[in-house]
């Protein structure tokens, strides 16, 4: 469920109509629905309300807006970062540093005495290597980095190649196989609490099987890991819960995760920590465009928005659906493809689609559009860099402004030896 609805014909955000957000801010915009983020976000830790002591981390990945982290520390999560930026972020929203989780395969040592410095929750480490850097980094502070070992399950979680994580071909985690001697040697550095094991096995999971034998072979790890005499307190379980894109799409409920996760890991004796990215922000956000042009093609017509690739990347990194709905259906159908204004092919939208019929001028929306999104935008093609605005009831604000080619241009020095 979530609050992008239709009211007196009229597509509306919670109680604002997107046409008052096109007129006001412009497009392309992106909007995000409070009342929905807080919703998923309750959604998710109630199906996980068997499972305890928890933490969750939203994946900050996903939708880094400062004012979207604001909304979910508010909801009692922490968050999960991959880069010191994201660290910057959490922390400007108001998430306590205990609450921090940093992962990442390529976290720098500048990244990690931040993370010291700022006293986060966790650290999940990729490798034995950067286990004794952060050691030596934390003993020089007189400190105890708190952290786990990320391993690799080598399982397929059964989603897209550029999103799995999982296997032992991907480029994540430790080898299971070799986790407890690593263990064994890293338990040993004065400058690490060393106290569990992470796992993330990809995005978009389709299917809870996959996750359930990487939870299994964690569970077989803790058992070894114990015997060797280890305390281990911490398990994370990472992200990976799809969303339903396209009407239709049947993904695994967040209460039949909870139920496995509850089922899997009983007896574990741990807090359980989470990292849910997608399944919280995804279907609480959409991509508001214009539409330019109406063009003829070959086989369909070309519906040509004013978002393009750089806005919204999925479709042309991933081949991903995102519904297209008019913000004013007239109820008339049309089948097209939908594209961009970006010069080149891949930045198409849709091909052959049936959608609300649109015209010129009208506005209409991609929805699912609230996870890696907006954060995975880029100003190619000079065009701007997107807005964002998050809605709450019947107000909304700019959460993140319109960078407008011009200003680009303006913060880019020409030596003076040109
Ligand atoms: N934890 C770790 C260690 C991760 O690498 C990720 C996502 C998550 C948690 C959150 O996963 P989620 O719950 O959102 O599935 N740009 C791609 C998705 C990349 C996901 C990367 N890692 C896309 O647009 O589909």
């Amino acid at each position: 469920m979530d609050h992008f609805t239709h009211r007196n014909g009229v597509l509306h955000i919670e109680d604002v109509s997107a046409e008052r957000i096109a007129r006001d801010v412009g497009t392309p915009v992106y909007l995000y629905s409070r009342a929905t983020l807080e919703r998923h976000a309750r959604v998710f830790a109630d199906a996980l309300a068997d499972v305890s002591p928890r933490h969750i981390a939203f994946a900050v990945k996903a939708n880094p807006n400062i004012a979207v982290l604001r909304v979910l520390a508010q909801a009692g999560y922490g968050a999960d970062v991959v880069s010191g930026g994201e660290m910057a972020r959490a922390l400007a929203a108001g998430m306590a540093a205990g609450d921090i989780v940093f992962s990442g395969v390529g976290k720098t040592e500048a990244e990690l005495r931040q993370g010291l410095d700022a006293g986060i929750g966790q650290f999940n480490l990729e490798l034995e290597e950067e286990g004794r850097v952060l050691g030596a980094l934390a003993a020089a502070r007189g400190v105890r980095a708190p952290a786990v070992l990320r391993v690799n399950p080598d399982v397929d979680a059964g989603t897209h190649a550029k999103i799995s994580t999982g296997r032992a071909e991907n480029k994540f985690g430790m080898a299971i196989d070799e986790a407890p001697a690593i263990f064994e040697r890293l338990a040993r550095e004065p400058g690490l609490n060393l106290r569990g094991l992470a796992v993330h096995i990809g995005s978009q999971l389709g299917d809870l099987a996959p996750l359930e034998r990487a939870y299994h072979r964690l569970g077989e790890l803790v058992t070894r890991l114990r015997a060797n005499g280890h305390a281990i307190t911490h398990v994370d379980l990472g992200g990976g819960l799809g969303v339903p894109y396209k009407p239709g799409d049947a993904l695994p409920s967040p209460a039949a995760f909870g139920e496995m996760v509850a089922r899997v890991t009983r007896g574990w004796d741990v807090t359980l920590m989470f990292e849910p990215g997608r399944v919280i922000a995804g279907n609480a956000g959409a991509l508001l465009t214009e539409i330019l042009w109406v063009k003829p093609g070959a086989q369909h017509p070309w519906v040509i928005v004013d978002a393009a690739m750089n806005d919204l990347a999925r479709p042309a990194l991933y081949d991903a659906w995102h519904d297209f709905v008019a913000v004013r259906p007239t109820g008339e159908r049309m089948v097209a493809n939908i594209a961009g204004p970006v010069c080149e092919s891949g930045d198409t939208f849709a091909k052959a689609r049936d959608i609300d019929a649109v015209a010129r001028g009208d506005l209409a929306i991609f929805r699912t559009a609230g996870a890696y999104g907006a954060t995975m935008a880029s100003t190619y093609n000079s065009r701007a860099k997107v807005p964002e605005v998050l809605v709450d009831g019947d107000r909304y604000a700019v959460v993140s402004p319109r960078v407008t080619p011009q200003a680009i241009v303006a913060a880019e020095p020409i030596p003076d030896w040109l």
